[in-house]
């Protein structure tokens, strides 16, 4: 039975959520978290908007894990081996979800010396500390299928690999690294292949996270009635960040050693669709100006997952697109708006 997770990534979004969700449902659970940033109870590591405020994304109440004991935090970073053969040793774990990552954005030396190098250490440093871990969670991306999602159909697990983007390209190299050390170190291991995550406290970066700050703003009467997005036609496929949670969860116990899994709706929705769900849901439909300001680079029209073998372990996504983006609104309108200074 796993009790004893070592999550890194522990203040990052899905490492939040992951954490929340073992500490709600596992009574047993010992968990040590591990990120760079000092401990930080209040706040994720990004910033959002109210408006033109900018001001350091708060947490939801449901992640308010602060007074809980059976939960620690260090900071050690994953170039720092000797930092994580220290807490690797002194806490033993049944079970390692690696979450720490650099995303999309980050300078390239920082994206392979997280994503590559960091995993290279933290598995040498457990092969060193000679426990017997039940089980090892990577995290990776959707992103990995990157070229192969131009054929329009939906990506299963045996879809080639062709990156599009630095990002995806360290993820892809961390998974060939993570696969060699572990088989020769005889760990057993697991790759959550994560598709497009939405959900309250998200950063602003994504998609989501940014036209629900704005419809947000909008009806809080803090910006004029306008709105700006990108090309609004690529579709994607969305996952609410307590699904992945669930699906971490779902990977820990009954993933196949050796395997990756998409961690995915397996539903293709479109840009268009997502903003129309979030104006109806501010009764803002047919009331602001759309303005088609952005477009990011290397972007691809159509990805969307084969989710089947997730689910045939027994995991079905909880919450679609529409709960998803009603809750990331009403995080904006209650939880940031109650933290803004003077509020
Ligand atoms: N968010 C998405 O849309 C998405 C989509 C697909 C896949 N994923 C994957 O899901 C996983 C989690 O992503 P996320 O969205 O939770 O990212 P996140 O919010 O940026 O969290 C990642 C965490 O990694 C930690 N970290 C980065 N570099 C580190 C280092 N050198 N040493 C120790 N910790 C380090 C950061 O810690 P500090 O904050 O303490 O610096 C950060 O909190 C990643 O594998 C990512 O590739 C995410």
């Amino acid at each position: 039975m796993t009790q004893r997770y070592f999550v890194t990534g522990a203040q990052g979004f899905v490492g939040r959520y992951f954490i929340a969700h073992l500490l709600a449902r596992e009574p047993e659970a010992e968990i040590l978290g591990l990120g760079r940033s000092p401990a930080n109870v209040a706040h994720f590591t990004h910033r959002v908007h109210w408006g033109d405020l900018e001001l350091p994304a708060p947490l939801p109440a449901s992640l308010d894990i602060a007074r809980d004991k059976r939960y620690r935090y260090i900071a050690v970073d994953l170039g720092d081996r000797a930092g994580l053969d220290q807490a690797l040793r002194s806490f033993r774990p049944d079970a390692i979800i690696h979450l720490a990552s650099g995303l999309r954005d980050d300078p390239v030396e920082e994206l392979f010396r997280t994503n590559v190098e960091g995993t290279v250490h933290l598995i040498e440093a457990l092969a060193a500390a000679d426990i017997s871990v039940q089980r090892v969670v990577f995290g990776s991306t959707g992103a990995v299928y990157g070229r192969s999602s131009l054929a329009g159909r939906p990506l299963d697990e045996h879809t080639p690999c062709l990156p599009l983007d630095l990002y995806a390209a360290s993820k892809l190299a961390s998974e060939h690294v993570a696969r060699i050390l572990t088989e020769r170190h005889g760990i057993d291991a697991v790759w959550a292949r994560i598709f497009n995550i939405l959900g309250p406290g998200q950063d602003e970066r994504h998609f989501c996270g940014k036209v629900a700050a704005q419809v947000s703003a909008i009806r809080g009467g803090q910006t004029g009635a306008k709105i700006e997005v990108g090309d609004l036609s690529p579709t994607r496929d969305f996952i609410d960040v307590r699904d992945v949670a669930t699906a971490l969860a779902t990977l820990v116990r009954h993933g196949e050693p050796g395997e990756a899994y998409n961690v995915a709706s397996g539903l293709e929705t479109a840009m268009s669709h997502v903003l129309d769900l979030a104006l109806d849901i501010t009764g803002l439909t047919g009331s602001v100006a759309i303005e088609h300001t952005y477009r990011r680079a290397a972007d691809i029209p159509r990805a969307y997952a084969d989710a089947a073998r997730i689910r045939d372990l027994g995991f079905a996504p909880a919450y679609d697109v529409r709960r998803s983006m009603s809750d990331l609104i009403e995080y904006y309108c209650v939880t940031v708006r109650s933290s803004v200074p003077g509020a």
